[in-house]
């Protein structure tokens, strides 16, 4: 490499260095594996065409001032051992577990509740299908 590329090689890598934390800030759920490591209804990645019957559906009721019990669903077909939701997987604002649920495809509909004491902030809804991989979705509470 000459003097001259490498000069350039640098200037470009310093833009980028500018550029980059900007990217980070403005698109966390994409850089840490929308559409690849799991999947949303905007990122569906090469399951396109699967969202309907894989993004969990969550509905939210608030006991009181301390408890809010989140209603979790996939719209999925348990097929025994074959294809299933494996299980629904609850995650802090820090994408740390919080809960789950694991499903026996035999006796199970993909159907969980959770009860959520004195947290509030994002919580992320995970839905794992045997052969479709992980769904995720958000909610405030
Ligand atoms: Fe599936």
């Amino acid at each position: 490499m000459d003097r001259r590329t490498f000069m350039r090689v640098g200037a470009i890598g310093g833009s980028i260095g500018l550029i980059a934390p900007q990217l980070v800030l403005a698109e966390p759920m994409q850089l840490i594996g929308a559409g690849g490591l799991f999947y949303t209804k905007e990122n569906p990645g090469h399951w396109s065409g699967k969202e309907a019957g894989h993004m969990p559906q969550v509905m939210k009721h608030v006991v009181d001032e301390h408890n809010t019990m989140l209603h979790v669903m996939t719209e999925h077909k348990m097929l025994s051992y074959k294809h299933y939701i494996v299980k629904h997987v609850l995650l802090d604002d820090k994408l740390q577990f919080l809960n789950e649920k694991v499903f026996n495809p035999d006796e199970d509909e993909p159907m969980s509740e959770f009860t959520l004491t004195d947290y509030s902030g994002t919580v992320y809804v995970l839905s794992v299908c045997n052969l479709h991989d992980t769904w995720l979705t958000t909610i405030e509470i």
